[in-house]
């Protein structure tokens, strides 16, 4: 996440210094708030998976100590959306350490904002289906100091949905776990080629096509800024950060009835036509006999191949598991192994929930990091072939 926001404001219309950011538990980081930072984050970076500006936190347990906390914090606080009438809804994350349940935290919360606003002389409405605004709160900071947070959501609710996806395949990958793997493959768009061989929907092509140009996943008018001053004067328009970067990826499967997914989903993430001809093949491969010479022909417009990465998602055995037994699938990951040998100086790079994965899968990690995709907790994993 971190390597990411950085790459990322370097490149920006922006000349402003990213702070180092401080760190809640293991999955999340606080920067300092710069409104150019988060125009940024907010509509560029891939691997968060929510963005909120954190506005006043409270160390109450009880519902009404946090009513009376939050009032007149939020009550002054020019960061605000200005009025006459806002309409917002209030999300709230788990919050076991709270003495009353997430609905009753929810809902002081809300009336908290209504009475801020209306201290303000703003009126508002509660609309979960349209909001303006969507605040958060969140209990956040170590067991002998807990608080519960409140900010404004500004990355449009959860980011691994991009808007883009038309069909899903059996188990589609999170955009964001994608997006993770990526960077942490260190694939370089410039040089390197990309292979998903078990590319499903085209999830991490798609991901890896986004990274490579700097596209951006949200546009401001999709997001809550402009009913915050503070990102008044900020660009509406949002242009790639890498524009000219052609990289080349190729997308395979094994399964026909994948191709039209991701047809489908290239188009929808705007991937097709005379531009990407190059820059994206898709394909049915049998991974187990994928050679270099295969991927050389995939790709003919690029001159002395140079060794790639290849960046896929192994089928688990837990929800495809009716069509692939235990052994089955622990010889796929063997014959993928010994198919991925060939490919000499290249490195691969997956997101795997199965255990067994590297043992059959019979080459050394040298990089090794756990993750969950959609409550099924697997580890991400780098290979040097
Ligand atoms: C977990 S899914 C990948 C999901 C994908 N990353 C996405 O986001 O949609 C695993 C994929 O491996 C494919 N697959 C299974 N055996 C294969 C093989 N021998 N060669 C190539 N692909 C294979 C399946 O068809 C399935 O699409």
């Amino acid at each position: 996440m971190e390597a990411e926001l950085k790459r990322l404001v370097m490149r920006s219309p922006f000349a402003v210094r990213l702070e180092a950011p401080k760190r809640e538990g293991d999955a999340t980081l606080l920067y300092p708030f710069d409104a150019r930072v988060a125009w940024v984050a907010t509509c560029h970076h891939r691997t968060s998976s929510r963005i909120s500006w954190d506005l006043c936190s409270s160390t109450a347990v009880r519902l009404e100590p946090l009513f009376a906390d939050l009032v007149p914090v939020l009550s002054s606080d020019d960061r605000l959306p200005a009025g006459p009438r806002v309409r917002f809804s209030v999300e709230v994350g788990a919050s076991v350490d709270f003495e009353a349940g997430p609905l009753q935290l929810r809902g002081v919360v809300k009336n908290a904002i209504v009475d801020a606003l209306a201290s303000r002389g703003i009126a508002s409405d509660v609309d979960a289906d349209a909001p303006d605004i969507v605040f958060v709160a969140r209990r956040a900071g170590p067991p002998e100091a807990r608080r519960t947070v409140v900010g404004i959501d500004i990355g449009g609710g959860a980011r691994h949905r991009r808007g883009a996806r038309v069909a899903g395949g059996l188990a589609p990958l999170r955009e964001t776990l994608a997006a993770q793997l990526i960077l942490l493959s260190r694939w370089d768009a410039r040089t390197e080629p990309l292979v998903d061989p078990m590319a499903g929907s085209a999830t991490i092509p798609i991901e890896a096509a986004g990274l490579a140009v700097g596209a951006a996943i949200r546009r401001p008018s999709d997001l809550p800024h402009r009913h915050l001053a503070a990102f008044k004067d900020l660009p509406r328009e949002v242009p790639d950060l890498f524009p000219g970067t052609v990289p080349r990826i190729v997308a395979l499967d094994i399964d026909q009835a994948c191709i039209p997914a991701m047809v489908g989903n290239l188009r929808a993430a705007g991937l097709t036509g005379p531009a990407y001809d190059n820059a994206i093949v898709i394909g049915q491969q049998d991974v187990r006999t994928l050679t270099p010479d295969h991927i050389a022909r995939l790709l003919p417009s690029v001159r002395n191949m140079q060794p790639g990465v290849f960046c896929f998602n192994p089928p688990y055995g837990v929800r495809i598991g009716a069509e692939h037994g235990d052994e089955q699938l622990l010889d796929l990951y063997a014959d993928m192994g010994r198919a991925l040998a060939r490919f000499e100086g290249w490195r691969a790079a997956c997101f795997v929930a199965n255990p067994q994965f590297v043992y059959a899968f019979g080459h050394r990690a040298t990089l090794t990091k756990p993750a969950s995709n959609a409550n099924l907790s697997g580890l991400f994993l780098v290979f040097q072939l």
